[in-house]
């Protein structure tokens, strides 16, 4: 039998880097790896780190640390950080863990077959963080980890520097991918029966500005909507200063597209949303949901929120439980507000202590437990349509679960396996996060 090395890959942070690691993979695999699930048998160890809270940051650099008694024991293995914490930190990770072997940012995930072969067969320590001048994934291989969705960047990047965030530094500005090369994966990916496509981007809404061939979000989705085979497309994220009407009118009009829309609000008070840079206040906020409700039927609505910006008084939270209690979103991703050494509201003063911040959150996270409960409680008695996509790894047999257009997940029973399938589902319980229902043959 042929020896094969084993890589194994832990992924930090958000969608964007799954599926940068799915990248990642299928690189390591043409290289020879087999990839492993346990990083004590593994000979190549990657971390593909995020930075956009300080506590992810302190996590992975201890899992570095409980990694240096593997590398003691065995000096062969090679211990690789990517991703963006490997490009807000660059050199200091050598500094800081002296035994990490090699850097690389995001941008240069494409290089990955480059690196690893300078890493085997160099001494020396090495960081590659440098920008690709045009964003392409074309011909890369990628091991993706479902065969139903497949997750699409369509940009890399922000130009948007909300004063908190981290992102437009570790991803660099906006670039998107071009029309063609992303409508061509998609073809090939409907060839191999995908069913959902879900596109990423930091904002999704700017897509095609930096194109040389004029391009905008609206029309790709319009072309992606008629590939044949793709059943639905999801798309993440939007930022409220460019949802343009025209969007809605696409969103509406492409039945492929879910009725779901993420659209981060982040705060509920107009003087911390302009502290924060976001460009938009809650007034209009509101209208862009307004019209949404308006124009597309049954349309599930999610945002991303922070307590404890630098300067949030009471009466600033006041006014984001007061939006919340308005808007009802139908889910919310709630953070504690976390300084960030590259972000300028980092410099601001008046910080909110740590208690006050946790009991905010704990505040907001019940409201939210409230309406979302509320929300699902009414869709009891109701048929959705359901794309299949995980069997239960529990003790309960024949459970299945999958998602609504809407983005809800939905758990039930199926002696039949349904993976991958569109089914009809009752609901006939619910919970805040989740929705229960009988499979309808
Ligand atoms: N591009 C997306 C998401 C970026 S990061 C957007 O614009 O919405 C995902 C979420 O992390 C953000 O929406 C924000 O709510 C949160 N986040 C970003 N920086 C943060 C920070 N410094 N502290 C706490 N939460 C933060
Ligand atoms: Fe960060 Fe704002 Fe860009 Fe989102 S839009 S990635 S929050 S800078
Ligand atoms: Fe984290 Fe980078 Fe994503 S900082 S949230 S992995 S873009």
């Amino acid at each position: 039998m042929i020896y094969k090395p084993k890589a194994f890959i832990r992924t930090f942070g958000c969608q964007m880097n799954v599926n940068d690691s799915e990248y990642i993979a299928g690189q390591l695999v043409k290289l020879g790896y087999l990839l492993t699930e346990d990083i004590f048998e593994s000979n190549l160890i990657l971390l593909n780190t995020c930075c956009v809270r300080a506590k992810v940051e302190q996590k992975i650099y201890s899992l570095i640390g409980k990694i240096k008694k593997i590398k003691e024991n065995n000096s062969d293995v090679i211990l690789g950080i990517c991703g963006c914490m490997a490009q807000k930190e660059k050199e200091n990770i050598f500094e800081r863990v002296p035994y990490v072997d090699f850097i690389f940012n995001p941008s240069q995930v494409n290089n990955l077959e480059e690196i690893i072969n300078t890493v085997k067969y160099g001494n020396t320590k090495y960081i590659s963080c440098g920008d690709v001048p045009k964003f392409s994934l074309n011909h890369l291989p990628v091991k993706r980890e479902s065969k139903i969705s497949a997750w699409i960047q369509i940009m890399r990047g922000c130009n948007n520097y909300c004063s908190y965030c981290v992102v437009p530094y570790t991803r660099g500005p906006e670039q998107s991918r071009g029309v063609s090369e992303i409508l061509s994966e998609v073809k090939n990916l409907a060839k191999n029966r995908y069913k959902e496509i879900y596109l990423l981007g930091q904002n999704v809404n700017s897509y095609g500005n930096d194109l040389s061939q004029p391009a905008n979000f609206s029309k790709l989705l319009e072309l992606l909507n008629d590939i044949k085979g793709i059943e639905r497309i999801r798309f993440t994220t939007s930022h409220p200063k460019d949802f343009s009407f025209d969007l809605i009118k696409t969103i509406k009009n492409c039945h492929k597209v879910c009725n779901h829309i993420h659209l981060p609000i982040q705060s509920g008070s107009s003087k911390i949303i302009k502290m924060m840079n976001r460009n938009y206040d809650i007034d209009y906020y509101k209208s862009i949901i307004k019209e949404i409700r308006n124009n597309i039927d049954n349309i599930a609505i999610s945002t991303d929120v922070m307590v404890g910006f630098p300067g949030e008084t009471e009466d600033d939270f006041m006014d984001t439980l007061r939006t919340f209690k308005e808007i009802e979103f139908d889910e919310a991703y709630t953070f504690i507000y976390s300084d960030r050494e590259n972000a300028i509201a980092s410099l601001l003063p008046e910080q909110v202590p740590l208690q006050l911040k946790k009991e905010r959150l704990w505040k907001l996270i019940d409201l939210q437990k409230k309406i979302s409960a509320k929300i699902n409680k009414k869709l009891e008695g109701e048929i959705f349509e359901v794309l299949v996509d995980k069997k239960s790894k529990k003790h309960i047999e024949n459970q299945f679960s999958g998602r609504t257009r809407t983005n809800k997940t939905v758990v039930f029973i199926s002696k039949r396996n349904l993976l991958g399938q569109l089914v009809k589902v009752k609901i006939i319980k619910s919970s805040p996060w989740t929705l229960y229902g009988e499979l309808i043959e």
